[in-house]
């Protein structure tokens, strides 16, 4: 929505930047766009010609990339750069790009901006350089901003920055933000509403506050409870969500989350919940939904979190889906995000 900050969350691997590279037509070979629609005001940009999306792709859209030091040239000066995705649109008047382009590093606080436009990314610390991102980003005033994990790779005084900076140009210029993070205390902090994605799939969504209090879907309940949290009591142990997120490539039938899922039931293996209401402005793709995990299952107070638990339904055979104890692969493999 117009001036709206949405916050994009799943586990590493369930296609939050697949998702966010299809909007703007960047998906890579062999991966290509098989269905569905993409709309920007009222048009589809799945069937825009190439040249058309071209127009809108970075100048209306902008992304900020997952990794700044990948997705800047090392060879050229980051002020250069900053001024070439303005001159690429002509929608910032040419005489004005220079001085625009300083003018964007001292707005995402680089010190010294006018000088450091001369330096080369490797001489940008990862904070700078997430900054002279964001600078390129804003540079052609764009309606929406895609910021992909812009924090993941810093420390968190460096992440309150960018996060306060993106509330600022939130506030300020109205520019919508699409915040992509594994984070929930980031989405918690700066966004609006929330989508949750589970195995390349909306599984729930709405108003933050409102997902925070009361998730219906079994997979944000269980990233909820995941959490360390400040206030919560010193003898509860955290649950971890065991098992994996499913081959993209593979997917069981029915529910995604059916390997993993506590309160499942027989259905859940055979048929796909779609999203439906649950509450006002509020969506959530499961055929159990918290609400009825809470009055049957005993939500309230389950301590075994795995697959089937609380339901005490198992996998019809055939369909044992492949569940890793990530216990397991903790102690083969090392740690798992
Ligand atoms: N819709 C899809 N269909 C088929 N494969 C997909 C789809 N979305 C993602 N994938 C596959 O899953 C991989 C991981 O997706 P992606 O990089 O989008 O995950 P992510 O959620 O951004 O993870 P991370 O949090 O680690 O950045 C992709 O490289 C791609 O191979
Ligand atoms: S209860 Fe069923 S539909 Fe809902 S998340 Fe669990 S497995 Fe999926
Ligand atoms: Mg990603």
């Amino acid at each position: 929505m117009p001036g709206e900050t949405l916050g994009l969350v799943g586990e590493s691997g369930c296609g939050k930047s697949v998702t966010a590279l299809s909007i703007l037509g960047l998906v890579q070979r062999p991966g290509r766009i098989v269905g569905g629609k993409i709309l920007f005001k009222g048009e589809d940009l799945v069937r825009m010609p190439v040249d058309e999306l071209r127009d809108i792709r970075g100048r209306d859209i902008a992304m900020i990339f997952q990794d700044p030091l990948s997705s800047l040239n090392p060879v050229l000066k980051v002020g250069f750069q900053i001024d070439e995705a303005m001159q690429a649109h002509d929608k910032i008047p040419k005489d004005q790009i220079e001085r625009r382009g300083v003018d964007l590093l001292k707005e995402v606080r680089v010190p010294d901006a006018a000088r450091r436009a001369n330096d080369y990314p490797h001489q940008f610390s990862g904070g700078m350089r997430q900054r002279a991102m964001i600078a390129m980003g804003l540079s052609n005033r764009p309606e929406i901003l895609i910021a992909d994990e812009p924090t993941t790779a810093l420390d968190v005084t460096v992440q309150a920055q960018i996060l306060e900076l993106l509330r600022d140009l939130n506030e300020a210029t109205g520019t919508s933000i699409m915040l992509i993070t594994h984070n929930l205390g980031v989405v918690a902090g700066l966004c609006k509403r929330v989508i949750v994605m589970y195995a390349g799939e909306i599984v729930e969504q709405g108003p933050v506050e409102q997902i925070f209090e009361s998730p219906q879907h079994p997979y944000t309940w269980s990233l909820l409870r995941s959490i360390p949290r400040i206030d919560a009591d010193r003898r509860e142990r955290l649950r971890s969500i065991e098992g994996l997120p499913p081959d993209l490539i593979q997917l069981p039938p029915g529910c995604k989350f059916s390997p993993r899922c506590p309160y499942r039931i027989e259905r859940c293996f055979r048929d796909d919940p779609q999203l439906k209401e649950v509450a006002p402005s509020q969506e959530a793709a499961c055929w159990v939904t918290m609400k009825r995990a809470y009055a049957e299952m005993g939500a309230a107070t389950i301590t075994d979190t795995r697959p089937g638990a609380a339901s005490g339904v198992r996998p019809p055979k055939g369909v044992a889906a492949k569940v890793v104890d990530a216990r397991t692969i903790d102690a083969a493999e090392g740690p798992v995000r």
